[in-house]
């Protein structure tokens, strides 16, 4: 018999698994006659926020909004309401180009200038040294702005060197937004990611480590007042019912996905421990040879959200594992500043981005989901030693 495709990412196995607890969460959630916030959301928020401090520190807030993006924007403009930036200037906010596009749409929409930086060559993450650069060229060359906030995008689930980059934060009086969209339960010698900056922002698109059955996001935070001003601006900028303290939005989580994502909170331990031990298995397996396989610092604990490998021959390699039964995919075939949207306009490190333009073209996500069984990544790691021995005859 033919073997089975297997797929890159495969989110409805996971609900399929537990199908009866969102059967049973459905019905709570329709008999509860609240459909928008209340308790079922507020009751996620506070385990997301007892799981993200752990035992590390006292658990701050977390605001369940409508997705990820939002989250950014949010946490941007909460920022904004509380250490406004001189008048005349506008916030510069410093992120990679090599990001999910939402980073750098939620920062423009939030009405911040971004400034994208390069990256790590190891871990694909934000480079200290390109953003040093950038903030002394913005304080140099450019008045009419005033750094204000970092995002470090937590890529793939490997953190960033967050020690350099609070340092970076703290010289020139910008906050630190962690972004852990592709991070939940990664760790910086060992505090959860999105403890360690003022804000950590999420989302729980369906194929994220902790992923809802459509969109959802929420921010984390340990400052109560910013917290505060978070909670007001998901919602029309109310602090008391019906009147707007700040000119907010509408961006509220869904009491049905709240529901959903408790339940998925749950088991989110276990699926970060069988994403790890595949990772294991695919590191045991690849050969050095003409594939890199990805990192972990000794000072990070990866979320492995992705497990990105890097190959000369990136295109030529999907196919083969394509055609031997092997799903792949490409985060991102273009990086931000290339992208017809942005590119010719959004302002880069002074440098360039010359690592991010030479990864971009070389990397290839291999099939990573918490179901994926022993025998597939034993076929995807096979597929990839027949590569390997491909290229050297
Ligand atoms: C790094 C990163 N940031 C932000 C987002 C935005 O999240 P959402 O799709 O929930 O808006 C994503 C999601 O793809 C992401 O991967």
């Amino acid at each position: 018999m033919k073997n089975a495709f297997i797929p890159f990412a495969n989110p409805g196995a996971a609900f399929q698994a537990r199908k009866h607890e969102y059967d049973e969460a459905f019905s709570r959630v329709i008999g509860s006659g609240q459909y928008i916030l209340g308790p079922e959301v507020e009751t996620f928020e506070r385990r997301f926020a007892e799981w993200l401090a752990d035992a590390s520190c006292a658990a701050g807030d977390c605001i369940g909004v409508a997705n990820g993006t939002d989250a950014i924007e949010i946490a941007l403009r909460a920022l904004q309401g509380l250490f406004p930036v001189p008048s005349g200037k506008l916030p510069a906010v410093f992120t990679v180009s090599h990001t999910a596009v939402a980073t750098v749409a939620a920062i423009e929409r939030a009405g911040c200038v971004p400034i994208l930086v390069d990256i790590d060559e190891a871990s694909y993450t934000m480079s200290p040294g390109s953003l040093e650069a950038a903030v002394n060229m913005v304080a140099a060359e450019r008045p009419d702005l005033a750094p204000m906030a970092v995002i470090p995008v937590h890529l793939y689930g490997h953190p960033c060197d967050l020690d350099a980059i609070m340092g970076i934060g703290e010289r020139h009086g910008m906050r630190i937004i962690e972004d852990c969209a592709q991070a939940h339960g990664a760790a910086y010698r060992g505090k959860r990611v999105g403890t360690l900056g003022i804000a950590g922002t999420f989302s729980f698109y369906p194929t994220k480590n902790l992923g809802a059955i459509g969109d959802a996001g929420a921010v984390y935070t340990g400052d109560s007042a910013l917290a505060a001003e978070m909670r007001a601006l998901r919602q029309y900028g109310w602090k008391q019912r019906y009147v707007s303290a700040i000119p907010g939005i509408n961006s509220r989580m869904d009491p049905l996905q709240a529901a959903f994502l408790d339940i998925n909170l749950r088991h989110l331990d276990a699926d970060n421990a069988a994403r790890r031990s595949i990772a294991a298995r695919y590191d045991a397996l690849i050969s050095r040879a003409t594939i890199t396989p990805p990192v972990a610092k000794p000072e990070v604990e990866h979320a492995f959200h992705l497990y990105v490998l890097r190959s000369k021959r990136r295109d030529a390699l999907a196919a083969f594992l394509h055609e031997r039964g092997v799903g792949t995919a490409v985060h991102y075939p273009q990086a931000v500043h290339s992208q017809p949207a942005y590119a010719g306009r959004v302002i880069i490190a002074p440098d360039g981005l010359p690592i991010t333009e030479r990864v971009v073209p070389e990397l290839l996500s291999l099939p990573m989901f918490p179901q994926l069984i022993q025998a597939d990544v034993e076929r995807v790691a096979h597929a990839l030693l027949a590569w390997d021995k491909e290229q050297s005859s």
